[in-house]
Protein backbone atom coordinates (compact mmCIF):
# COMPACT_ATOMS: atom_id res chain seq x y z
CA UNK A 1 0.00 0.00 0.00
CA UNK A 2 1.85 2.97 -1.38
CA UNK A 3 -0.08 5.69 1.08
CA UNK A 4 0.71 3.38 4.33
CA UNK A 5 4.30 1.58 3.69
CA UNK A 6 6.19 3.53 5.82
CA UNK A 7 9.82 2.57 4.36
CA UNK A 8 11.44 0.20 1.43
CA UNK A 9 12.49 -1.25 4.02
CA UNK A 10 12.03 -5.35 5.27
CA UNK A 11 9.31 -5.79 8.45
CA UNK A 12 10.54 -4.89 11.36
CA UNK A 13 11.34 -8.12 13.94
CA UNK A 14 8.12 -9.33 14.54
CA UNK A 15 7.06 -12.75 16.98
CA UNK A 16 6.86 -15.64 14.20
CA UNK A 17 3.90 -17.03 16.10
CA UNK A 18 0.33 -16.92 14.94
CA UNK A 19 -2.54 -16.17 17.81
CA UNK A 20 -3.92 -19.61 18.63
CA UNK A 21 -7.48 -20.30 20.07
CA UNK A 22 -9.47 -23.64 20.47
CA UNK A 23 -12.66 -22.68 19.91
CA UNK A 24 -12.84 -19.60 16.98
CA UNK A 25 -10.77 -16.82 15.82
CA UNK A 26 -11.39 -13.28 14.15
CA UNK A 27 -8.46 -11.77 11.98
CA UNK A 28 -8.99 -8.06 10.65
CA UNK A 29 -6.83 -5.08 9.98
CA UNK A 30 -8.20 -3.39 13.47
CA UNK A 31 -7.93 -4.66 16.74
CA UNK A 32 -11.42 -2.63 17.89
CA UNK A 33 -13.50 -4.63 14.85
CA UNK A 34 -11.58 -7.42 16.23
CA UNK A 35 -12.92 -6.96 19.21
CA UNK A 36 -16.34 -6.45 17.91
CA UNK A 37 -16.10 -9.93 16.15
CA UNK A 38 -15.21 -11.48 19.11
CA UNK A 39 -17.91 -10.29 21.51
CA UNK A 40 -20.35 -11.05 18.71
CA UNK A 41 -19.26 -14.50 19.28
CA UNK A 42 -19.40 -14.77 22.89
CA UNK A 43 -23.09 -13.46 22.91
CA UNK A 44 -23.96 -16.15 20.77
CA UNK A 45 -23.69 -15.29 17.16
CA UNK A 46 -21.88 -17.02 14.56
CA UNK A 47 -19.12 -16.79 12.15
CA UNK A 48 -21.76 -14.33 9.98
CA UNK A 49 -23.07 -12.80 12.67
CA UNK A 50 -19.55 -11.79 14.13
CA UNK A 51 -18.91 -11.00 10.14
CA UNK A 52 -21.74 -8.27 9.73
CA UNK A 53 -20.20 -7.22 13.27
CA UNK A 54 -16.94 -6.86 11.72
CA UNK A 55 -17.97 -4.87 8.58
CA UNK A 56 -20.19 -2.21 10.07
CA UNK A 57 -17.40 -1.36 12.88
CA UNK A 58 -14.89 -1.49 10.08
CA UNK A 59 -16.52 1.29 8.06
CA UNK A 60 -16.16 3.42 11.62
CA UNK A 61 -12.54 2.41 12.28
CA UNK A 62 -11.01 1.63 9.35
CA UNK A 63 -12.40 4.51 6.98
CA UNK A 64 -9.92 4.47 4.37
CA UNK A 65 -11.55 0.78 3.04
CA UNK A 66 -14.03 -0.49 5.70
CA UNK A 67 -17.26 0.85 4.33
CA UNK A 68 -21.28 1.06 4.04
CA UNK A 69 -20.55 3.26 0.41
CA UNK A 70 -18.79 0.62 -1.15
CA UNK A 71 -19.07 -3.30 -2.20
CA UNK A 72 -17.55 -6.61 -1.95
CA UNK A 73 -17.46 -10.38 -1.81
CA UNK A 74 -18.36 -12.73 1.54
CA UNK A 75 -17.76 -16.41 1.18
CA UNK A 76 -19.19 -18.76 3.59
CA UNK A 77 -18.93 -21.74 4.51
CA UNK A 78 -20.59 -23.47 7.32
CA UNK A 79 -20.35 -26.26 8.93
CA UNK A 80 -22.46 -28.79 7.43
CA UNK A 81 -20.07 -27.85 4.00
CA UNK A 82 -22.40 -25.37 2.69
CA UNK A 83 -20.88 -22.64 0.66
CA UNK A 84 -22.06 -19.55 -0.83
CA UNK A 85 -20.51 -16.90 -2.34
CA UNK A 86 -22.47 -13.57 -1.23
CA UNK A 87 -21.27 -10.80 -4.22
CA UNK A 88 -22.10 -7.60 -2.96
CA UNK A 89 -20.04 -5.75 -5.81
CA UNK A 90 -20.95 -2.11 -6.56
CA UNK A 91 -23.46 -1.40 -9.85
CA UNK A 92 -22.71 0.87 -12.27
CA UNK A 93 -25.73 3.27 -12.42
CA UNK A 94 -27.96 3.35 -15.26
CA UNK A 95 -26.66 6.57 -16.68
CA UNK A 96 -23.49 5.17 -17.35
CA UNK A 97 -22.02 4.51 -20.68
CA UNK A 98 -19.44 2.65 -22.29
CA UNK A 99 -17.18 6.26 -22.82
CA UNK A 100 -18.22 8.30 -19.92
CA UNK A 101 -14.75 8.74 -18.86
CA UNK A 102 -13.61 9.62 -22.36
CA UNK A 103 -12.88 13.34 -23.71
CA UNK A 104 -14.20 14.20 -27.33
CA UNK A 105 -10.90 12.75 -28.55
CA UNK A 106 -11.69 9.83 -26.94
CA UNK A 107 -8.89 10.26 -24.60
CA UNK A 108 -9.18 9.07 -21.27
CA UNK A 109 -9.89 12.29 -18.71
CA UNK A 110 -7.43 12.10 -15.80
CA UNK A 111 -9.25 11.04 -12.54
CA UNK A 112 -12.83 11.15 -13.53
CA UNK A 113 -13.61 7.36 -12.76
CA UNK A 114 -10.93 7.74 -9.35
CA UNK A 115 -12.39 10.91 -7.62
CA UNK A 116 -15.58 12.44 -7.44
CA UNK A 117 -18.99 11.84 -7.48
CA UNK A 118 -18.68 10.43 -10.73
CA UNK A 119 -16.61 7.72 -9.85
CA UNK A 120 -18.74 6.12 -7.15
CA UNK A 121 -20.60 2.45 -8.45
CA UNK A 122 -23.95 1.75 -6.92
CA UNK A 123 -23.23 0.71 -3.03
CA UNK A 124 -23.42 -2.77 -2.07
CA UNK A 125 -22.52 -3.20 1.06
CA UNK A 126 -25.04 -2.49 3.53
CA UNK A 127 -27.29 -4.72 1.06
CA UNK A 128 -24.68 -7.59 1.73
CA UNK A 129 -24.51 -7.21 4.74
CA UNK A 130 -27.81 -7.32 5.44
CA UNK A 131 -28.58 -10.23 3.43
CA UNK A 132 -25.70 -12.08 5.34
CA UNK A 133 -27.66 -11.31 8.44
CA UNK A 134 -31.11 -12.32 7.15
CA UNK A 135 -30.23 -15.52 5.57
CA UNK A 136 -27.54 -16.99 7.93
CA UNK A 137 -27.37 -15.03 10.92
CA UNK A 138 -28.39 -15.73 14.35
CA UNK A 139 -28.50 -12.88 16.29
CA UNK A 140 -30.26 -10.00 15.48
CA UNK A 141 -29.70 -6.99 13.23
CA UNK A 142 -29.62 -4.62 16.42
CA UNK A 143 -27.27 -6.55 18.08
CA UNK A 144 -24.72 -7.57 15.28
CA UNK A 145 -24.85 -3.38 14.11
CA UNK A 146 -24.41 -2.51 18.01
CA UNK A 147 -20.33 -2.30 18.34
CA UNK A 148 -20.74 0.15 15.16
CA UNK A 149 -22.53 2.55 16.42
CA UNK A 150 -21.19 2.49 19.82
CA UNK A 151 -17.63 3.30 17.86
CA UNK A 152 -19.08 5.86 15.78
CA UNK A 153 -20.80 7.30 18.80
CA UNK A 154 -18.37 7.06 21.64
CA UNK A 155 -15.25 7.08 19.06
CA UNK A 156 -12.23 5.16 18.64
CA UNK A 157 -8.29 6.19 19.63
CA UNK A 158 -6.29 7.11 16.66
CA UNK A 159 -2.84 5.03 16.59
CA UNK A 160 0.21 7.34 14.57
CA UNK A 161 -0.25 6.00 11.20
CA UNK A 162 -4.28 5.74 11.47
CA UNK A 163 -3.92 9.15 12.27
CA UNK A 164 -1.31 10.02 9.17
CA UNK A 165 -3.59 7.79 6.99
CA UNK A 166 -6.80 10.70 7.47
CA UNK A 167 -3.87 13.59 5.97
CA UNK A 168 -5.37 11.97 2.27
CA UNK A 169 -5.30 14.86 -0.15
CA UNK A 170 -8.95 13.26 -1.90
CA UNK A 171 -10.55 13.87 1.70
CA UNK A 172 -9.40 17.95 1.46
CA UNK A 173 -11.20 18.06 -1.84
CA UNK A 174 -14.34 17.39 -0.64
CA UNK A 175 -15.92 20.03 2.49
CA UNK A 176 -17.89 17.22 4.05
CA UNK A 177 -14.90 15.07 3.86
CA UNK A 178 -12.59 17.44 5.10
CA UNK A 179 -14.84 18.55 7.76
CA UNK A 180 -15.26 15.05 9.20
CA UNK A 181 -11.82 13.41 8.78
CA UNK A 182 -9.82 16.75 8.55
CA UNK A 183 -11.58 18.79 11.22
CA UNK A 184 -11.26 21.40 8.48
CA UNK A 185 -7.07 21.47 9.00
CA UNK A 186 -7.15 20.60 12.81
CA UNK A 187 -5.91 17.31 12.04
CA UNK A 188 -6.36 14.76 14.37
CA UNK A 189 -3.20 13.41 16.39
CA UNK A 190 -1.80 10.26 17.67
CA UNK A 191 -3.92 9.65 21.00
CA UNK A 192 -6.98 11.77 20.07
CA UNK A 193 -10.20 10.23 20.15
CA UNK A 194 -12.41 9.78 16.38
CA UNK A 195 -15.79 10.35 16.63
CA UNK A 196 -18.42 10.23 14.00
CA UNK A 197 -22.04 11.40 14.65
CA UNK A 198 -23.76 11.48 11.68
CA UNK A 199 -22.14 7.98 10.62
CA UNK A 200 -23.81 6.87 14.10
CA UNK A 201 -27.21 8.02 13.45
CA UNK A 202 -26.52 6.88 9.93
CA UNK A 203 -26.02 3.36 11.28
CA UNK A 204 -28.67 3.54 13.90
CA UNK A 205 -31.59 4.20 10.91
CA UNK A 206 -30.01 0.86 9.25
CA UNK A 207 -30.18 -1.46 12.50
CA UNK A 208 -33.86 -0.18 13.26
CA UNK A 209 -34.75 -0.48 9.17
CA UNK A 210 -32.03 -2.23 6.94
CA UNK A 211 -34.12 -1.45 3.82
CA UNK A 212 -33.59 2.40 4.26
CA UNK A 213 -30.52 2.41 2.29
CA UNK A 214 -31.96 1.24 -0.81
CA UNK A 215 -35.52 1.72 -0.57
CA UNK A 216 -36.64 4.33 2.33
CA UNK A 217 -36.04 7.71 3.35
CA UNK A 218 -32.33 7.43 2.79
CA UNK A 219 -32.19 6.52 -0.56
CA UNK A 220 -34.02 9.74 -1.51
CA UNK A 221 -31.24 11.62 0.63
CA UNK A 222 -28.68 9.82 -1.43
CA UNK A 223 -30.16 10.16 -4.42
CA UNK A 224 -30.47 13.84 -3.60
CA UNK A 225 -27.25 14.36 -2.70
CA UNK A 226 -26.35 12.94 -6.22
CA UNK A 227 -28.35 14.84 -7.85
CA UNK A 228 -27.22 18.20 -6.77
CA UNK A 229 -23.21 17.54 -7.00
CA UNK A 230 -23.22 15.67 -10.47
CA UNK A 231 -23.19 12.31 -9.40
CA UNK A 232 -25.03 9.83 -11.38
CA UNK A 233 -26.60 7.62 -8.49
CA UNK A 234 -30.86 7.46 -8.33
CA UNK A 235 -33.07 6.43 -5.92
CA UNK A 236 -34.73 3.51 -8.51
CA UNK A 237 -30.73 2.22 -9.21
CA UNK A 238 -30.78 2.31 -5.03
CA UNK A 239 -34.28 0.32 -5.47
CA UNK A 240 -32.52 -1.92 -7.96
CA UNK A 241 -29.97 -3.20 -6.45
CA UNK A 242 -29.65 -6.94 -5.46
CA UNK A 243 -27.20 -9.57 -4.08
CA UNK A 244 -26.10 -12.03 -5.62
CA UNK A 245 -25.72 -15.67 -3.94
CA UNK A 246 -23.27 -16.92 -6.78
CA UNK A 247 -21.56 -20.40 -6.93
CA UNK A 248 -17.51 -20.27 -5.95
CA UNK A 249 -15.33 -21.26 -8.28
CA UNK A 250 -13.74 -24.56 -7.20
CA UNK A 251 -9.80 -25.89 -7.56
CA UNK A 252 -7.82 -28.89 -6.69
CA UNK A 253 -4.06 -28.45 -5.41
CA UNK A 254 -1.94 -31.30 -3.99
CA UNK A 255 -5.15 -32.85 -2.40
CA UNK A 256 -6.69 -29.18 -1.03
CA UNK A 257 -9.66 -28.40 -2.65
CA UNK A 258 -10.05 -24.78 -2.91
CA UNK A 259 -13.11 -22.62 -2.71
CA UNK A 260 -12.69 -19.20 -4.46
CA UNK A 261 -14.51 -15.84 -5.81
CA UNK A 262 -15.88 -16.47 -9.18
CA UNK A 263 -16.78 -13.88 -11.83
CA UNK A 264 -17.56 -10.82 -11.40
CA UNK A 265 -14.50 -11.40 -9.73
CA UNK A 266 -11.39 -12.48 -11.53
CA UNK A 267 -9.55 -13.78 -8.25
CA UNK A 268 -10.92 -17.34 -8.39
CA UNK A 269 -10.64 -18.62 -11.95
CA UNK A 270 -7.27 -16.43 -11.80
CA UNK A 271 -5.64 -18.05 -8.42
CA UNK A 272 -7.46 -21.90 -9.64
CA UNK A 273 -5.54 -21.71 -12.87
CA UNK A 274 -2.08 -20.74 -11.29
CA UNK A 275 -2.56 -23.48 -9.06
CA UNK A 276 -3.08 -25.77 -12.07
CA UNK A 277 -0.09 -25.11 -13.76
CA UNK A 278 2.08 -25.21 -10.37
CA UNK A 279 0.64 -28.53 -9.73
CA UNK A 280 2.44 -30.12 -12.36
CA UNK A 281 5.94 -29.23 -10.65
CA UNK A 282 7.20 -30.40 -6.57
CA UNK A 283 8.03 -26.94 -5.71
CA UNK A 284 9.11 -27.58 -2.46
CA UNK A 285 11.94 -29.41 -4.22
CA UNK A 286 12.47 -26.90 -6.90
CA UNK A 287 13.88 -24.64 -3.77
CA UNK A 288 13.07 -22.95 -0.45
CA UNK A 289 10.31 -21.05 0.21
CA UNK A 290 11.29 -17.75 -2.22
CA UNK A 291 14.01 -18.91 -3.87
CA UNK A 292 14.97 -17.56 -6.96
CA UNK A 293 13.95 -21.24 -8.62
CA UNK A 294 10.35 -21.03 -6.89
CA UNK A 295 9.72 -17.08 -7.55
CA UNK A 296 10.66 -18.20 -11.15
CA UNK A 297 8.11 -20.62 -11.76
CA UNK A 298 5.47 -19.29 -9.80
CA UNK A 299 5.57 -15.57 -11.18
CA UNK A 300 5.77 -17.45 -14.86
CA UNK A 301 2.05 -18.90 -13.67
CA UNK A 302 1.39 -15.56 -12.65
CA UNK A 303 2.03 -14.23 -15.63
CA UNK A 304 0.09 -16.67 -17.75
CA UNK A 305 -3.53 -16.56 -15.62
CA UNK A 306 -3.42 -12.78 -15.73
CA UNK A 307 -2.88 -12.84 -19.52
CA UNK A 308 -6.36 -14.51 -19.83
CA UNK A 309 -7.94 -12.30 -17.30
CA UNK A 310 -7.03 -9.22 -19.45
CA UNK A 311 -8.85 -10.33 -21.71
CA UNK A 312 -12.24 -12.68 -21.09
CA UNK A 313 -12.98 -11.72 -17.64
CA UNK A 314 -16.24 -9.40 -16.64
CA UNK A 315 -19.70 -9.56 -14.92
CA UNK A 316 -21.22 -12.99 -15.88
CA UNK A 317 -24.70 -11.50 -15.63
CA UNK A 318 -23.49 -9.74 -19.15
CA UNK A 319 -20.51 -11.84 -20.80
CA UNK A 320 -20.40 -15.62 -20.61
CA UNK A 321 -17.18 -16.35 -18.62
CA UNK A 322 -14.68 -19.31 -19.58
CA UNK A 323 -15.16 -21.25 -16.19
CA UNK A 324 -14.69 -24.50 -17.79
CA UNK A 325 -11.77 -23.44 -19.87
CA UNK A 326 -9.82 -20.90 -17.48
CA UNK A 327 -10.06 -24.26 -15.01
CA UNK A 328 -9.36 -27.18 -16.93
CA UNK A 329 -6.07 -28.93 -16.05
CA UNK A 330 -5.07 -30.24 -19.38
CA UNK A 331 -5.12 -25.91 -20.44
CA UNK A 332 -2.85 -25.41 -17.16
CA UNK A 333 -0.58 -28.05 -18.63
CA UNK A 334 -0.40 -26.74 -21.98
CA UNK A 335 0.51 -23.84 -20.60
CA UNK A 336 3.15 -25.56 -18.46
CA UNK A 337 5.19 -26.80 -21.30
CA UNK A 338 6.03 -23.09 -22.99
CA UNK A 339 7.39 -22.13 -19.07
CA UNK A 340 11.17 -22.15 -20.06
CA UNK A 341 14.07 -23.42 -17.55
CA UNK A 342 15.91 -20.92 -15.31
CA UNK A 343 14.63 -18.12 -17.91
CA UNK A 344 11.60 -15.56 -18.23
CA UNK A 345 9.25 -15.71 -21.38
CA UNK A 346 8.74 -11.76 -22.47
CA UNK A 347 4.76 -11.28 -21.90
CA UNK A 348 5.02 -9.76 -25.23
CA UNK A 349 6.15 -12.99 -26.54
CA UNK A 350 3.24 -15.08 -24.80
CA UNK A 351 1.35 -17.14 -26.84
CA UNK A 352 -1.76 -18.58 -25.62
CA UNK A 353 -2.03 -23.00 -26.30
CA UNK A 354 -4.02 -23.29 -28.98
CA UNK A 355 -7.46 -25.06 -28.95
CA UNK A 356 -8.98 -23.91 -25.36
CA UNK A 357 -9.84 -20.38 -25.30
CA UNK A 358 -10.96 -17.85 -28.18
CA UNK A 359 -8.56 -15.41 -29.75
CA UNK A 360 -7.82 -12.56 -27.66
CA UNK A 361 -7.99 -8.65 -28.86
CA UNK A 362 -4.78 -6.53 -28.86
CA UNK A 363 -3.37 -5.07 -25.25
CA UNK A 364 -0.71 -2.43 -24.14
CA UNK A 365 1.52 -2.12 -21.59
CA UNK A 366 0.58 -0.53 -18.05
CA UNK A 367 2.12 0.70 -14.84
CA UNK A 368 1.26 -0.53 -11.55
CA UNK A 369 0.08 1.48 -8.53
CA UNK A 370 -1.46 0.23 -5.37
CA UNK A 371 -4.13 1.57 -2.83
CA UNK A 372 -6.91 0.24 -0.14
CA UNK A 373 -9.57 -2.37 0.88
CA UNK A 374 -9.70 -4.85 3.05
CA UNK A 375 -9.97 -8.55 4.11
CA UNK A 376 -10.93 -10.26 7.47
CA UNK A 377 -11.31 -13.52 7.99
CA UNK A 378 -13.73 -15.45 10.98
CA UNK A 379 -13.90 -19.13 12.02
CA UNK A 380 -16.73 -19.83 14.53
CA UNK A 381 -16.79 -22.58 17.35
CA UNK A 382 -19.19 -24.51 15.45
CA UNK A 383 -16.75 -24.90 12.44
CA UNK A 384 -18.41 -22.04 9.99
CA UNK A 385 -15.99 -19.71 8.22
CA UNK A 386 -16.36 -16.75 6.60
CA UNK A 387 -13.98 -14.73 4.36
CA UNK A 388 -15.06 -11.37 3.73
CA UNK A 389 -12.92 -8.92 1.26
CA UNK A 390 -14.73 -5.32 0.56
CA UNK A 391 -13.45 -2.25 -0.85
CA UNK A 392 -14.03 1.21 -1.47
CA UNK A 393 -11.17 0.74 -4.10
CA UNK A 394 -8.88 3.56 -3.47
CA UNK A 395 -8.13 4.51 -0.47
CA UNK A 396 -11.10 6.62 1.11
CA UNK A 397 -12.91 5.80 -2.28
CA UNK A 398 -13.71 8.48 -4.13
CA UNK A 399 -13.14 10.79 -1.53
CA UNK A 400 -16.77 12.45 -1.30
CA UNK A 401 -18.73 11.81 1.51
CA UNK A 402 -22.42 11.93 1.82
CA UNK A 403 -23.93 14.85 3.20
CA UNK A 404 -25.84 14.84 6.89
CA UNK A 405 -25.15 10.54 6.67
CA UNK A 406 -21.40 11.06 7.33
CA UNK A 407 -20.19 7.85 5.21
CA UNK A 408 -17.59 7.46 2.20
CA UNK A 409 -18.89 6.70 -1.42
CA UNK A 410 -16.37 4.70 -3.51
CA UNK A 411 -14.70 5.04 -6.72
CA UNK A 412 -15.52 1.67 -7.98
CA UNK A 413 -16.12 2.78 -11.58
CA UNK A 414 -12.62 2.81 -12.58
CA UNK A 415 -12.50 -0.79 -11.95
CA UNK A 416 -13.85 -1.04 -15.59
CA UNK A 417 -12.13 -0.72 -18.72
CA UNK A 418 -12.57 3.49 -18.91
CA UNK A 419 -10.88 2.42 -22.45
CA UNK A 420 -9.91 -0.73 -23.84
CA UNK A 421 -6.18 -1.14 -24.05
CA UNK A 422 -5.41 1.95 -21.15
CA UNK A 423 -4.58 0.41 -17.88
CA UNK A 424 -6.49 0.98 -15.16
CA UNK A 425 -5.37 2.53 -11.85
CA UNK A 426 -3.72 -1.17 -11.08
CA UNK A 427 -2.24 -0.79 -14.76
CA UNK A 428 -4.53 -3.43 -15.31
CA UNK A 429 -5.70 -3.65 -18.78
CA UNK A 430 -8.89 -5.63 -19.69
CA UNK A 431 -11.05 -6.22 -22.43
CA UNK A 432 -14.93 -5.91 -23.90
CA UNK A 433 -15.81 -8.19 -21.33
CA UNK A 434 -15.37 -5.08 -18.69
CA UNK A 435 -16.55 -2.35 -20.58
CA UNK A 436 -19.00 0.16 -18.81
CA UNK A 437 -22.58 -0.41 -19.03
CA UNK A 438 -25.32 0.41 -17.23
CA UNK A 439 -26.27 -2.08 -13.89
CA UNK A 440 -22.96 -4.03 -14.76
CA UNK A 441 -20.48 -5.12 -11.87
CA UNK A 442 -16.58 -4.04 -12.58
CA UNK A 443 -14.91 -7.08 -12.80
CA UNK A 444 -12.53 -7.06 -9.70
CA UNK A 445 -9.48 -9.35 -8.32
CA UNK A 446 -10.66 -9.48 -4.83
CA UNK A 447 -10.42 -13.08 -3.71
CA UNK A 448 -11.23 -14.47 -0.89
CA UNK A 449 -11.29 -17.77 -0.35
CA UNK A 450 -11.63 -20.87 1.93
CA UNK A 451 -9.09 -24.48 1.72
CA UNK A 452 -10.19 -27.14 2.77
CA UNK A 453 -8.48 -30.53 3.39
CA UNK A 454 -10.28 -34.28 3.84
CA UNK A 455 -13.60 -32.09 3.87
CA UNK A 456 -12.25 -29.43 6.92
CA UNK A 457 -11.38 -26.04 6.70
CA UNK A 458 -7.89 -25.96 6.97
CA UNK A 459 -7.44 -22.01 5.83
CA UNK A 460 -9.33 -18.60 5.54
CA UNK A 461 -7.24 -16.77 3.33
CA UNK A 462 -7.52 -12.93 1.61
CA UNK A 463 -6.30 -9.52 1.04
CA UNK A 464 -6.45 -6.29 -0.31
CA UNK A 465 -4.29 -5.22 -2.74
CA UNK A 466 -5.91 -4.13 -5.84
CA UNK A 467 -4.09 -6.35 -8.75
CA UNK A 468 -1.93 -7.98 -6.03
CA UNK A 469 -4.64 -9.32 -4.35
CA UNK A 470 -4.70 -13.13 -6.02
CA UNK A 471 -0.66 -13.18 -6.21
CA UNK A 472 -0.56 -12.53 -2.10
CA UNK A 473 -3.41 -15.37 -1.75
CA UNK A 474 -1.51 -17.27 -3.88
CA UNK A 475 1.91 -16.65 -1.94
CA UNK A 476 0.48 -17.36 1.12
CA UNK A 477 -0.86 -20.63 0.24
CA UNK A 478 1.75 -21.90 -1.31
CA UNK A 479 4.07 -20.82 1.05
CA UNK A 480 1.56 -22.89 4.51
CA UNK A 481 0.72 -25.42 1.72
CA UNK A 482 3.74 -26.44 0.01
CA UNK A 483 6.56 -25.07 2.10
CA UNK A 484 5.21 -25.85 5.72
CA UNK A 485 5.20 -22.36 6.91
CA UNK A 486 2.86 -21.11 9.63
CA UNK A 487 0.24 -18.59 9.21
CA UNK A 488 1.95 -15.90 10.75
CA UNK A 489 5.07 -16.06 8.94
CA UNK A 490 3.41 -17.07 6.11
CA UNK A 491 1.11 -13.46 5.98
CA UNK A 492 4.69 -11.57 6.73
CA UNK A 493 6.97 -13.03 4.29
CA UNK A 494 7.70 -11.00 1.31
CA UNK A 495 5.29 -11.19 -1.84
CA UNK A 496 6.37 -10.94 -5.52
CA UNK A 497 3.86 -10.15 -8.33
CA UNK A 498 3.07 -9.99 -11.82
CA UNK A 499 0.54 -9.54 -13.57
CA UNK A 500 1.22 -9.99 -17.29
CA UNK A 501 1.63 -6.14 -18.09
CA UNK A 502 3.75 -4.72 -17.11
CA UNK A 503 6.61 -6.77 -17.92
CA UNK A 504 8.19 -6.44 -14.38
CA UNK A 505 8.84 -8.62 -11.15
CA UNK A 506 7.00 -6.65 -8.18
CA UNK A 507 9.01 -7.43 -4.98
CA UNK A 508 9.02 -6.77 -1.81
CA UNK A 509 11.45 -5.68 0.04
CA UNK A 510 13.33 -8.28 2.68
CA UNK A 511 14.00 -10.88 -0.26
CA UNK A 512 17.58 -12.23 0.07
CA UNK A 513 20.45 -11.24 -1.90
CA UNK A 514 20.32 -15.17 -3.48
CA UNK A 515 17.29 -14.73 -4.97
CA UNK A 516 17.57 -11.28 -6.40
CA UNK A 517 20.51 -11.59 -8.41
CA UNK A 518 19.20 -15.24 -8.80
CA UNK A 519 16.23 -13.53 -10.94
CA UNK A 520 18.52 -11.05 -11.85
CA UNK A 521 20.82 -13.19 -14.06
CA UNK A 522 17.80 -15.31 -15.14
CA UNK A 523 17.00 -12.14 -17.10
CA UNK A 524 14.10 -10.83 -14.80
CA UNK A 525 13.15 -7.09 -14.72
CA UNK A 526 13.32 -6.55 -11.18
CA UNK A 527 10.93 -3.81 -9.43
CA UNK A 528 11.35 -3.96 -5.48
CA UNK A 529 9.65 -1.76 -4.24
CA UNK A 530 7.52 -0.94 -1.10
CA UNK A 531 5.51 -3.58 0.94
CA UNK A 532 1.42 -4.07 -0.08
CA UNK A 533 -1.25 -6.05 0.97
CA UNK A 534 -2.99 -6.59 4.64
CA UNK A 535 -3.21 -10.55 4.51
CA UNK A 536 -5.60 -11.42 7.48
CA UNK A 537 -6.03 -15.15 7.94
CA UNK A 538 -6.66 -18.17 9.85
CA UNK A 539 -4.72 -21.48 9.58
CA UNK A 540 -6.98 -24.47 11.36
CA UNK A 541 -4.96 -27.11 12.75
CA UNK A 542 -6.74 -30.39 11.09
CA UNK A 543 -5.58 -33.10 14.09
CA UNK A 544 -6.44 -31.12 16.98
CA UNK A 545 -8.71 -28.35 15.37
CA UNK A 546 -6.45 -25.33 17.22
CA UNK A 547 -7.31 -22.41 15.12
CA UNK A 548 -3.91 -19.86 14.16
CA UNK A 549 -4.68 -16.20 13.66
CA UNK A 550 -1.78 -14.85 11.44
CA UNK A 551 -2.64 -10.51 11.73
CA UNK A 552 -0.30 -9.19 9.01
CA UNK A 553 2.21 -7.25 10.66
CA UNK A 554 2.81 -4.67 7.81
CA UNK A 555 0.04 -2.73 9.92
CA UNK A 556 0.56 -2.08 13.61
CA UNK A 557 -3.02 -1.63 14.69
CA UNK A 558 -4.49 -4.75 13.40
CA UNK A 559 -5.33 -8.15 15.77
CA UNK A 560 -6.44 -11.72 15.58
CA UNK A 561 -8.15 -12.71 19.03
CA UNK A 562 -10.07 -15.90 20.06
CA UNK A 563 -11.27 -18.16 22.81
O1 LIG B 1 -12.07 -5.04 -6.66
C1 LIG B 1 -10.89 -4.84 -6.85
O2 LIG B 1 -10.14 -5.67 -7.31
C2 LIG B 1 -10.31 -3.49 -6.45
N1 LIG B 1 -11.36 -2.51 -6.37
C3 LIG B 1 -9.59 -3.65 -5.15
C4 LIG B 1 -8.90 -2.39 -4.75
C5 LIG B 1 -7.85 -2.64 -3.74
O3 LIG B 1 -7.61 -3.74 -3.33
C6 LIG B 1 -7.09 -1.49 -3.30
N2 LIG B 1 -6.32 -1.88 -2.13
N3 LIG B 1 -5.33 -2.10 -1.77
Amino acid sequence: LVTLALAAAPLAAQPDEPVRAQHAMVVTIHHDATDAGVSILKQGGNAVDAAVAVGFALAVVHPQAGNIGGGGFMLIRDHTGKTHFLDYREKAPAAATADMYLDAEKNVIPNLSTVGYKSSGVPGTVAGLVYAQRHFGKLTHQQDMAPSIAFATNGYVLTAPEADNLHHKTLAQFPTSARIFQRDGDFYKEGDTFRQPELAATLTRIAANPDDFYKGEMAKQIAAFEQANGGLITASDLAAYEVKDRAPIIGNYRGYKIITAPPPSSGGLVLVEILNILSGYHLRKVGPDRSAAQVHLITEAFRRAYMDRADYLGDPDFTPQPIAQMTNRRYAAAWRKTIRRNKPTPSADLVRPAGFMPPPPTLQPAAHESTQTTHFSIVDAEGNAVANTYTLNNTFGSGVTVDGLGFLLNDEMDDFASKQGVPNMFGLIQGPANSIAPGKRPLSCMTPTIVLRDGKVAWVLGTPGGATIITTVANVFLSVADQGLNIQQAVDAPRFHNQYLPDAVMLEPGFSDATVNGLRSMGYNLRIGRHWGDAECIAVDLHTGELSGGQDHRHNYGKAAGY
